[in-house]
This record gives structure tokens, C-alpha cells and sequence, in this order.
């Protein structure tokens, strides 16, 4: 049975945008008094509420009072949320001005999460993953990207990805897993990261792709974890077995984002680093370019050069990062907030990264826009012009939540 909601003060389809480049305000369509029209968790139609209601007689109606600006389900297209304990200790002696090294030494950095994560069961990790989604969801958040790369040996690097699956049989929200063995070369490993990155290709990748775990392949390239070389035989081998790969690229130095355009991946994450160079790179591809905000924050360091990327033409997402090390707020509309006014970039910008560019991110075709025939995930605030969303800089929430025409 179709369903009939409104009207909304304002409804931001977000469709007729370009996907790649800068957007001005001006470009968005704002549908005043408007309303959605649903069927099976699809959307049928959008428009002004009055005439969908003349139009579509026999529709259940749902009501809406008060103020609203309705938007699509924010898509976070990388996080790291599947994991055990926390690294506040870190936290505590970054703000000290302890480097990563220090830190590392002391027992913290990457590893500290392995060895957290590989203590907790699969049920543990359900528990506290299905938490983390369930408040992202309560933000609007409808789809999450969660890597693994805290187990970083076969047994606990499925583990991971097992309780990802798990997980997403207990929350509303969409989980998208990938992949992320290549985080780091283990130290327990008795070999070369070359010798590691084989090891994945051989025992881990096929199992994944025989259980149907994920579809997607992540690896970060930094010194302090691979280095270029190793990771384009890496990519190209989980290419050649069908997977979507991605990239941590230019967190601390600018290596990355060549390699992943070079290697066609569907998204470079991270671009702290990124030079003139490497935003031409990524300007000129098909690459998303996924800015991580909360990792900026988390690391007190700049942010991706969102401003130029935009400007030089890239497909510009953002996204949370959501981990226990570097990004640990998970807040996601409060990081791109406060992106938005350093970095210069305008509402239409921030909502198209949030929304169809970070789908994009996902290879996701179904969602990102309000538009005939796609996903009814949807979100509202309560207030009656788009323009407070980041004025309120992450505070105001969303107060009302769809996923597939459901009410949440
Ligand atoms: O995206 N850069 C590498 N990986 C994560 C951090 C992981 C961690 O510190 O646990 C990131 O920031
Ligand atoms: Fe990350």
C-alpha cells in the first residue's frame, strides 16, 4: 500500500546535482510544504504535499506537524566501529604532545585495538558494534561503512567481519563491510609485509569472497604501514578476485591517492596530506575523494584540503572515521560542521558529501537522493530552513529517522 508523509517545511531531494566538483546553495531544489509519497520502502513519488494527496486518493496518510526540513539518510562511507576496549590512554598522551611513536612504544597506537579486539568474542563485538550503529542511526546516519583490521591474522580478521555480518541482522541501519587485513603488518608476524600481504591474498581473501563477507578490499599505505609498491601488487591481486578496493591514502605523506587512482579505487580516504599533485590526480579521476574530519580532530591536525579539492573538480565525501585511535567522537554531521567552516565549503557541498557522493564512495546506486525508485531512508530536523542544520554546528539533531519507509 502506498504511504503519503508530510507535508515538511522543506524537503532537499539533493538530485540534479552534478557528482563531482563545487556546488553552490543555490543549485539545491527545495520542495516548500512538500511530501513523500512510498510504496515497499521505495519512493514513488516527491512533491507538494497538497496535490500528491489530491492525486493519490487511496494512500494511507501520515501526518507531520510542526516544522521539518527533510533530507536523505547521511551515508558514512568509513568507519572502523567493530572493535573491542578503547585508547583513551592514548588520547590522554597525544594531548601531553607525546608522538605517535612515543605513544606506539608505550603500548598504544593500531596494535593496542588488535590485541583488544582479538581479546573479545564475536558476541562482545556484535554487542558494542549494534550500540555504536544504533546511535549513528539516531543521527541520521542510515548507512554504515565498517572495515575490519583489528584482528589482522585470519581467525580474528574473520571474526571481524562475522560480527559485521551479525551485526547487521540487529540494527536498522544499513552495515557495509570491508575488508582492512592490510591495516598494518602485524607484529607477530614471522615474515615481510610483502610476505603478509601474500598471506592475506592466499588464505584470507578467498574465504571472505566463498563466505560473502564483503565485496570490498582496503589498505593503508603510510610508512608505518605499507608502502606503494607492495600495496599496487596487493590492490591489483584483490582487484583481479573481484573485489571494489579503496584506500587509506596521504593521512601524514602524500603517497596514496596516486596509487589508488592509478589502480581505479573506488575512494581515497584520509588526503591530510595531499599536494596540488595528487588533487589534479584525484580531480581527473573517478576516485572519491573521502575527507575524514573526526580524524583531523581526533589527531589535533589539519584538515583534508576539502576547498580545493572541490574547486579542482574531485568528487569530495565526507565521513567519520569512527575509531577507537584517531576519530574516536563518531559525531559525523558535528565533524563536517566543523570542516565546513574552516575549509569554506557550503551547505550543498556538505549535504552532497554526506548524502549521493559518499554513496558513491560505496558504489551504492539505491540511496543518497530522494528520487523515484530509491531508498526511502530519510531523515528530518526540526526547524524550518536547511541553512540551521550546520549553523547549529552538529547540535541540532535529527528528530525524526525512515530507513526503507520505516519509521524509526
Ligand atoms: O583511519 N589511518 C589508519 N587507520 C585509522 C586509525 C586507526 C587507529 O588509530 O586505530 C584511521 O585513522
Ligand atoms: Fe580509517
Amino acid at each position: 500500500m502506498k504511504k503519503l508523509t508530510g507535508p515538511f517545511t522543506q524537503i532537499l531531494p539533493m538530485t540534479g546535482l552534478p557528482i563531482k566538483g563545487a556546488l553552490k546553495d543555490e543549485q539545491m531544489h527545495i520542495i516548500s510544504q512538500g511530501g513523500v509519497l512510498t510504496e515497499n520502502g521505495r519512493i514513488v513519488a516527491l512533491g507538494d504535499f497538497k496535490k500528491l494527496r489530491k492525486e493519490n486518493p487511496s494512500a494511507q496518510v501520515e501526518k507531520i506537524t510542526g516544522q521539518h526540513v527533510l533530507l536523505p539518510g547521511f551515508v558514512d562511507c568509513h568507519t572502523h566501529i567493530c572493535f573491542g576496549g578503547n585508547r583513551a590512554k592514548d588520547y590522554a598522551m597525544r594531548i601531553q604532545g607525546k608522538t605517535y611513536l612515543e605513544i606506539a612504544r608505550a603500548g598504544g597506537g593500531i596494535w593496542d585495538s588488535v590485541t583488544q579486539t582479538r581479546e573479545a568474542s564475536e558476541a562482545e563485538l556484535i554487542i558494542t558494534l549494534v550500540q555504536r550503529a544504533e546511535r549513528h542511526l539516531s543521527e541520521g546516519v542510515t548507512t554504515i561503512e565498517v572495515k575490519s583490521g583489528y584482528g589482522l591474522n585470519i581467525d580474528n580478521e574473520l571474526k571481524q567481519l562475522k560480527a559485521i555480518k551479525q551485526a547487521a541482522g540487529q540494527t536498522k541501519a544499513s552495515l557495509i563491510p570491508t575488508c582492512l587485513a592490510a591495516h598494518m603488518r602485524p607484529k607477530d608476524f614471522n615474515g615481510s609485509s610483502i610476505e603478509y600481504l601474500t598471506h592475506v591474498l592466499q588464505d584470507l581473501l578467498p574465504i571472505i569472497k566463498q563466505q560473502e563477507l564483503t565485496n570490498r578490499v582496503d589498505i593503508f599505505i603510510e610508512e608505518s604501514a605499507f608502502n606503494t609498491f607492495d600495496a599496487t601488487k596487493y590492490l591489483l591481486a584483490a582487484k583481479e578476485m573481484g573485489f571494489d578496493i579503496t584506500v587509506h591514502a596521504d593521512q601524514f605523506t602524500a603517497d596514496g591517492s596516486t596509487v589508488a587512482v592509478e589502480m581505479g579505487a573506488v575512494s581515497a580516504d584520509h588526503l591530510e596530506a595531499s599536494t596540488k599533485h595528487e588533487i589534479n590526480l584525484l580531480a581527473n579521476s573517478d576516485t572519491v575523494a573521502v575527507t575524514l574530519p573526526g580524524a583531523s580532530l581526533g589527531l589535533g591536525m589539519n584538515y583534508a584540503p576539502a576547498r580545493k579539492l572541490l574547486d579542482g573538480g574531485a568528487c569530495v565525501a565526507i565521513a567519520s572515521d569512527w575509531n577507537p585511535g584517531s576519530a574516536p567522537m563518531g559525531d559525523l554531521l558535528m565533524q563536517a560542521a566543523v570542516m565546513s567552516a574552516a575549509e569554506k565549503l557550503s551547505t550543498a557541498e556538505v549535504f552532497a558529501g554526506l548524502t549521493f557522493r559518499a554513496a558513491k564512495a560505496l558504489n551504492l546506486n539505491d540511496r543518497g537522493v530522494l528520487t523515484e525508485g530509491y531508498r526511502a531512508d530519510m531523515q528530518t530536523y526540526p526547524c524550518a530552513d536547511y541553512r540551521e542544520i550546520l549553523y547549529y554546528q552538529g547540535k541540532l539533531k535529527p528528530d525524526i529517522i525512515y530507513v526503507n519507509g520505516d519509521l524509526i
